[in-house]
This record gives structure tokens, C-alpha cells and sequence, in this order.
């Protein structure tokens, strides 16, 4: 078994697909591991350290992949119009491992069938219990709650927690969280820790007792509607006008007398509703931020702009990171590479390393998005 792990090419991405860690644990297992130069150098994994842990460092994409019977990478493959055909490096019958936006890019999913590849989309990964350590969307959106809220104090130009000194009292900031999922509770649990006092919101009626779990004080909008907000895979439904004007009307007296605004509701695979106005925006105190990790969906913020920081007439920042866990590398790329190499694992006989895919797993089927030359995930074929 011939593992090749890519350098990520799109701009701003700093993450790899591996960590000296999970080359060792693949190594063990009875795999080679091929690692093209440079693909660790912005997460702060040199080649050096590949190289110590097992790994042969591959002079380019082409010469890494061109031997694998299996591709790492973080970020979908690039095609030929966005600069570097990557899908030209991965050889017919290898396996790609990936996020690979599968139910957005459907151009892509069939390039990748045509050029004879089984992928694997990691974010179509089941919620089940058994597939928690292979989940990146939760590993990624963990980090980015925690880098939102530290982005957020940096930008902030009072300090988070209270402070009692000789020349005076400093009030401690109050930060306002929409959609409590795992990056808005890692927020909470990171604004709570740097001494603020946090409110949150979400539609689902069961994050309440996560939020005051943590110290953060619940919104509540319209307790029936929101009993009944959430899908049977554990995600936000959309809600209806009528719950929007509630929670709009609950939450703007919050937005007014919020330090620090962090945005993070998603609904899969729709725009990200939007839920702070410019209305509210306008209303908000000279020196606020906001973070608004939709920002990828189109935002939850009136007035996001994708990747940058924008300072309203009023004074607020509103930052618009599409990559946060990006901005954490290192960690971002552990845990990345932990979660393929819990997915992975089972997909190998244990010695020689050789590939036993169990086709009816629900974890297989669930990811597994073209084979045989063909897209053939239920969400995508036809
Ligand atoms: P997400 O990233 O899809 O959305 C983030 C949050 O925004 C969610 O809590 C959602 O309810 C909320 N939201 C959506 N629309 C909103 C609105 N209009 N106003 C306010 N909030 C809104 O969600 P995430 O973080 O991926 O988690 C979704 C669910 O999956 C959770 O129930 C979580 O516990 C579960 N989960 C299960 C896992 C497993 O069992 N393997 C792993 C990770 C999460």
C-alpha cells in the first residue's frame, strides 16, 4: 500500500493531510508513505520530520501520487482551470481521501470519475457515534470556534475579562454567539474562559442545555417551533418567516449591547442564513467586533465580506475568515490527519497493509462518492 500525501495549492490554505504521527501509525501498519516536498512546511511539519518518521519525501505532486494506491489531501483537487491540474496527478483505480465540497462540485466529482478515482468525500462523513474520530467538520469547526474568539479579543481593543485595579474597574465584554453547533460551543467555552459574559442562540431547542452547560446564557425564541427545528441527523432545519421576525425582534436588544458578536449558523447545503442586519450593525458600539464564520455560506452577517476585515461607518470590524482552521495549521492538520487515519485504518489488513474495504459499511458508503469510473453517491448519481 503506497499512501501519497499532496502540498495544498490553494491560496491560504496551510494545513496537510498527515503529521509525523499518523505517518508512523500508517507505517506501522504495513504502508509506504510518499510526502511531496513542502506540503507540511505551512503547518509547521518540515520534511525533515516526515522523513523521521518513516516517510519518503517526493520531489513534486505528480512524482508523489504517480506511485499511490491512495492520495491525502486536505482541500478538494484543483483543476486545470484554477491553475494546477491536480486531478491529472491522481492515477486510474487510486483512492483520494478528501473534503471535497462533493454535493457543491458536481464538475468535479465527475472529473474525478472519468479519471478512473474512488474518492472519499470526509464531509459527508455519518454523525453516528462510531464516526466522531473521523469527523473533520467537527475537528476544523472545534478549532475555528476557539481562533474566533481569540481573533475577536485581538481585534477588540478593551479586554475580556473584568478587572478590578487601582484606577478603576473595567467591565468584562459581553459576547453574543448565534447557532451553538461545535464551533459555537467551543467559542462559548473559549469566551467564557477569558472571563466574558456570553449569550448565545440557536434554533435547536437542545442546545440549550449545552449552552448553560458551559456558562452561557440561552436565547430562547419560540420553545415549540424550536423542539422542532432539528433533523433527525442532529442539523438545524430552515426556519420558517415567521420564527425568523421572532428571533430577529429576541435578538437585536442583545446585538446592540454586544463587545463581540461570533456568527456560526449553518444549514447544510444552503446559504447561511442571515441573521445580524444592517440595521443592527449600524446599531452596534463604536470599537465591536464581529466574526462571522459563515462567512464560506455567504455569511450571517449583513456586510461580510469573504476573507477580510471590514470597518464599518460606525466603527465595527467585521471579520469574514472562509479558512479558520487554516489559521491554526499545526493543530488543524493533527487533527485532520487523526480523523483519515481513523477512517482509514479498518480499510487495511492489519501486517501487510493491504486494502479490505468493507463496501457495505455505512461509513463507506456514506463517504464514497465515485468508483468504477462512475459518481456513484446516492445524493449525487443520476
Ligand atoms: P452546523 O455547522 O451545521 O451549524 C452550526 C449551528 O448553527 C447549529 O447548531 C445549527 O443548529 C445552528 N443554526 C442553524 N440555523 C440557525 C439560525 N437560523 N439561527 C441560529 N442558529 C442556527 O452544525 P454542527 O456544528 O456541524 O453540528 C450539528 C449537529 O451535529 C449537532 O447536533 C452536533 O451535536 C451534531 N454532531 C454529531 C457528531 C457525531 O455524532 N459524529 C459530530 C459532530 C456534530
Amino acid at each position: 500500500m503506497q499512501i501519497a500525501v499532496l502540498k495544498e495549492r490553494r491560496p491560504g490554505e496551510t494545513r496537510v493531510a498527515a503529521s509525523p504521527d499518523t505517518v508512523k501509525k500508517f507505517i506501522a501498519l504495513g504502508a509506504q508513505v510518499a510526502v511531496e516536498t513542502g506540503a507540511g512546511a505551512a503547518s509547521s511539519f518540515n520534511d525533515a520530520v516526515f522523513q523521521e518518521a518513516g516517510a519518503t519525501i517526493a520531489p513534486s505532486a505528480a512524482a508523489a501520487a504517480g506511485g499511490a494506491d491512495m492520495v491525502f489531501k486536505i482541500q478538494k483537487p484543483m483543476t486545470a482551470a484554477e491553475g494546477s491540474d491536480e486531478v491529472s496527478y491522481l492515477k486510474s483505480g487510486s483512492i483520494l481521501i478528501a473534503h471535497l465540497n462533493a454535493l457543491t462540485d458536481k464538475p468535479l466529482m465527475g472529473a474525478l470519475a472519468a479519471q478512473g478515482v474512488t474518492s472519499f468525500a470526509l464531509e459527508m462523513m455519518p454523525r453516528i457515534s462510531r464516526a466522531q474520530a473521523m469527523d473533520i467538520l467537527s475537528s476544523q469547526s472545534n478549532l475555528a470556534g476557539y481562533k474566533a474568539v481569540v481573533d475577536a479579543a485581538a481585534t477588540f481593543g478593551k479586554a475580556m475579562p473584568m478587572m478590578m485595579t487601582a484606577a478603576g474597574t473595567i467591565a468584562p465584554a459581553r459576547v453574543l454567539i448565534f447557532g451553538a453547533g461545535v464551533a459555537g460551543l467551543q467559542a462559548i467555552a473559549t469566551a467564557k474562559r477569558m472571563g466574558a459574559v456570553v449569550y448565545a442562540t440557536d434554533v435547536r431547542y437542545a442546545t440549550k442545555e449545552q449552552v448553560e452547560s458551559l456558562g452561557g446564557r440561552f436565547i430562547v425564541v419560540d420553545e415549540e417551533k424550536m423542539k422542532a427545528a432539528q433533523t433527525a441527523g442532529g442539523y438545524a432545519k430552515e426556519m420558517d418567516d415567521d420564527f425568523k421576525k421572532k428571533q430577529a425582534e429576541a435578538v437585536h436588544a442583545e446585538v446592540l449591547k454586544a463587545d463581540i458578536v461570533i456568527t456560526t449558523a449553518l444549514i447544510p447545503g444552503r446559504l447561511a442564513p442571515k441573521l445580524v442586519t444592517a440595521e443592527m450593525v449600524a446599531g452596534m458600539k463604536n470599537g465591536s467586533v464581529i466574526v462571522d464564520l459563515a462567512a464560506e455560506a455567504g455569511g450571517n452577517v449583513a456586510g461580510t465580506v469573504k476573507d477580510q476585515a471590514t470597518i464599518t461607518a460606525n466603527g465595527v470590524t467585521i471579520l469574514g475568515h472562509t479558512n479558520m482552521a487554516a489559521r491554526l495549521g499545526r493543530d488543524a492538520s493533527a487533527l485532520f490527519a487523526k480523523n483519515i487515519l481513523n477512517f482509514v485504518t479498518p480499510m487495511l489488513e492489519k501486517g501487510t497493509g493491504n486494502l479490505k474495504i468493507n463496501w457495505d459499511d455505512e461509513l463507506i458508503k456514506g463517504t464514497l462518492v465515485t468508483k468504477d469510473g462512475a459518481v456513484v453517491h446516492a445524493s449525487l448519481a443520476g
